[in-house]
């Protein structure tokens, strides 16, 4: 397995993760109906714009041309957020690979970066009931960031979501 940047034509790989993954984490979280409207082809034209847009920095887990795991990342969205704090946007593995390490060498992938662009502290938006995500990031050594909490409007449901940093510098 190789951490790469993610180049346009991967869109479609990214896509494919990107729905497989949502579907077999938020079971029993965000509302079914709403995953199982999922496209992958709208995922996919999502993906494309945000390569024109250049919006974010996005590396993929690749092995032997298959993508199984992608993160996404860049400055922190957060109004008022300090000048060197950068946000984990999104990172997903493939369910069928959980658990192998490639979430962690995405984010050590990533981390680098982070700190090479200046960075001093990340910080991401977990679901607060993403168990296993949250216990992902715990072992990474993010700890939840005290009145941080939020709701997300996914499916028609209001879904609590913390914060949680690391100090990277
Ligand atoms: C959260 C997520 C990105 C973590 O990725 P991952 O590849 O499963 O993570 P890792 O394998 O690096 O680490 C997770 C687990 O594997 C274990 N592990 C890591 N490397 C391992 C190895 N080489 N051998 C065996 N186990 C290993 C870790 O100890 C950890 O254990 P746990 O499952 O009991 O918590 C992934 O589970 C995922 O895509 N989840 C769904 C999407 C999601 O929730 N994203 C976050 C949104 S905020």
């Amino acid at each position: 397995m190789v951490i790469r940047r993610a180049l346009p034509e991967d869109s479609h790989g990214i896509a494919l993760v990107h729905v497989s993954s949502w579907q077999h984490a938020y079971r029993g979280i965000v509302p079914q109906p709403h995953l199982d409207q999922l496209s992958v082809a709208d995922r996919e034209k999502r993906w494309v714009e945000i390569f024109e847009r250049r919006a974010s920095e996005t590396l993929v887990a690749d092995t032997e041309g298959h993508i199984v795991g992608f993160i996404s990342y860049g400055k922190s969205r957060q109004e008022q957020a300090e000048q060197e704090e950068g946000e984990i946007y999104a990172i997903y593995v493939s369910s069928s690979h959980w658990s192998r390490g490639v979430g962690r060498s995405l984010w050590e992938a990533a981390l680098a970066h982070l700190r090479g662009l200046g960075f001093a502290r990340a910080i991401v938006w977990v679901l607060a009931a993403n168990e296993k995500a949250i216990r992902f990031y715990e072992r990474a050594g993010f700890t939840v960031c005290k009145g941080s909490e939020k709701a997300v409007e996914i499916g028609g449901k209001k879904l609590p979501e913390v914060r949680y940093g690391i100090a990277i510098a």
